[in-house]
């Protein structure tokens, strides 16, 4: 079992990477094998809306091939669970991860075909059908947005056919912590964290059982 987990933050050794990383080690406590990916330094394009990736010529790749994101993508493709963490930026995620969101529609295509849906009949599977995905949000203020951000997250994973867990406390992990490094005084918020890693690590071993 292979459980990769995505920290969104542009800011490297903060603290979503600390709760990305609490959640990966439960992971592993289970048995997985863990990749951590950071956004942070990484070179990341937002999706220009050139629709490349929608014509059969394409085979459902991405036109910006010069940065970071085919490198991620090949590594989820291979996880069995996916762990998304965020830090709360205006009451959302932040922009890294958001391009990485919206590229991974070349996740929904394959060989330029778009897969079989209501309404658009044909085509394989999403690629990232039945991985199971959990979401982690760390913000500065108390109510400062964890909970949209979460679900940001989760409706990603739902629009790529990921199963979705949340934590046994609620649709995943949620965090207080502003000032770099912060989030490892916030023993709540990493409890939050450590239960999503159970979570995707329980349920991906089941489905590949
Ligand atoms: C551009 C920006 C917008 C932010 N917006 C919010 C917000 O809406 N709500 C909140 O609680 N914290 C907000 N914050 C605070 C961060 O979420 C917080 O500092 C978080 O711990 C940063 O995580 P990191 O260390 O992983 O980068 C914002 C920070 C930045 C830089």
């Amino acid at each position: 079992m292979k459980i990769v987990g995505i920290s969104g933050s542009p800011r490297a050794k903060g603290n979503t990477d600390i709760l990305v990383r609490e959640a990966l080690k439960a992971a592993s406590e289970m048995g997985a094998k863990t990749e951590f990916i950071a956004l942070s330094g990484k070179k990341i394009k937002p999706c220009n809306g050139c629709g490349t990736c929608r014509t059969e010529n394409s085979k459902g790749t991405c036109a910006i091939k010069d940065d970071d994101l085919p490198r991620i993508y090949e590594a989820i493709k291979e996880a069995d669970g996916i762990i998304v963490g965020s830090p709360v930026y205006f009451l959302s995620v932040t922009a890294q991860l958001k391009a990485l969101f919206d590229r991974s529609v070349i996740l929904r295509y394959s060989k330029g075909v778009p897969v079989d849906r209501p309404g658009v009949p044909g085509g394989p599977e999403f690629l990232l059908k039945n991985k199971v995905g959990g979401a982690i949000a760390v913000g500065g203020g108390r109510d400062g947005g964890q909970l949209f951000t979460v679900n940001s997250i989760l409706q990603w994973m739902l629009m790529q056919s990921m199963i979705v867990v949340g934590n046994n406390y609620g649709m995943g992990g949620s965090a207080k912590a502003g000032t770099k490094g912060d989030a490892i005084n916030d023993e709540i918020g990493l409890a939050m964290a450590k239960h999503v890693g159970l979570r995707v690590a329980e349920v991906a071993g089941k489905i590949i059982e």
